[in-house]
């Protein structure tokens, strides 16, 4: 496919999509959000590719929903085809996903960032929740998972003041696992993909599973699955690679089986 508004490019069995109308500040219009879905389920089908990075310029993640494109609309065309519903496609990807944020990551860049599995940030990132000051609120579940992720005092203040949390204040609140420089975040962001996708990509795509049921489940319920998801680990040839790798002390060779 030709894309318009993203890059696609694969690196060994790492996919990295860049979000990518400059002019706009990668702005989110639904053509983008059309081709990152495309992109996603082509990555989640191709067998060769073990984890994504997502990533915009140095200047931004993502500004936010395209206002020129929200600006014109009625409720009833919000309701009725389901506005940003289908944003949701990252939330659902299996393999496991970073995103690399630089610049702005507002709205539903933040948004976006959070769908991922965790995000590295460049020194220069910047995140929020502004749409209030549009009279709007976030829509792509920035009052859910920004909760989730940096708590009730910070997600409410972010969300009804629309002030930005740079950098390090998003590590110390724990939106972002990891601070690098700014001209090697997609660098970083590559290693620590090509890290994962050199490990057992079901082992892989368990373990995000049961994280991301953590925040779903009561602590029973989530051990539980955990401990399934443990037990099944041991059906596979990778767990008898892994362990026989580690015994005869050599790299481990993971077959994804
Ligand atoms: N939608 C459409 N266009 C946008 C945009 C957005 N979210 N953000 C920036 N742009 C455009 C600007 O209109 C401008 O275009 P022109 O050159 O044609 O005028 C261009 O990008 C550059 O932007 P600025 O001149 O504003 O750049 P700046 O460096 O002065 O400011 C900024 C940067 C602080 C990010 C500012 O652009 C800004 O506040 N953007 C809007 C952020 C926002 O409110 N996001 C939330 C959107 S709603 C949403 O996301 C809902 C949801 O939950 C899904």
């Amino acid at each position: 496919m030709n894309y318009e508004n993203i890059i696609v490019e694969v690196h060994g069995a790492v996919g990295l999509i860049r979000l990518n109308r400059p002019k706009a500040l990668n702005a989110l219009n639904s053509a983008l959000i059309s081709e990152l879905n495309v992109a996603l389920d082509d990555f989640e089908k191709d067998r060769a590719i073990g984890a994504l990075v997502l990533t915009g310029s140095e200047k931004a993640f993502a500004a936010g929903a395209d206002i020129k494109e929200l600006q014109a609309l009625t409720y009833m065309d919000a309701y009725l085809s389901d506005t940003i519903a289908s944003w949701e496609r990252l939330s659902f990807f299996r393999k496991p996903a970073i995103a690399a944020v630089a610049g702005f990551a507002l709205g539903g860049g933040c948004e976006l960032a959070m769908m991922c599995d965790y995000i590295l940030a460049a020194e220069n990132a910047k995140f929020g929740q502004p749409e209030i000051k549009l009279g709007i609120m976030p829509g792509a579940g920035g009052t859910q998972r920004l909760t989730r992720a940096v708590g009730k005092a910070k997600a409410m203040e972010m969300c009804l003041t629309g002030r930005l949390m740079d950098a390090q204040e998003a590590e110390k609140a724990g939106l972002v696992a990891r601070i690098v420089p700014a001209d090697k975040l997609v660098e970083e962001a590559m290693l620590a993909a090509t890290s994962i996708a050199d490990k057992s990509l079901p082992i892989a795509m368990q373990i995000k599973d049961c994280i991301n049921s953590a925040q779903e489940m009561t602590l029973t319920q989530g051990v539980k699955f955990e401990r399934r998801n443990f037990h099944a680990a041991f059906a596979t040839e990778d767990q008898k690679e892994g362990m026989a790798a580690f015994i005869a002390k050599r790299p481990a060779h993971f077959r994804d089986r």
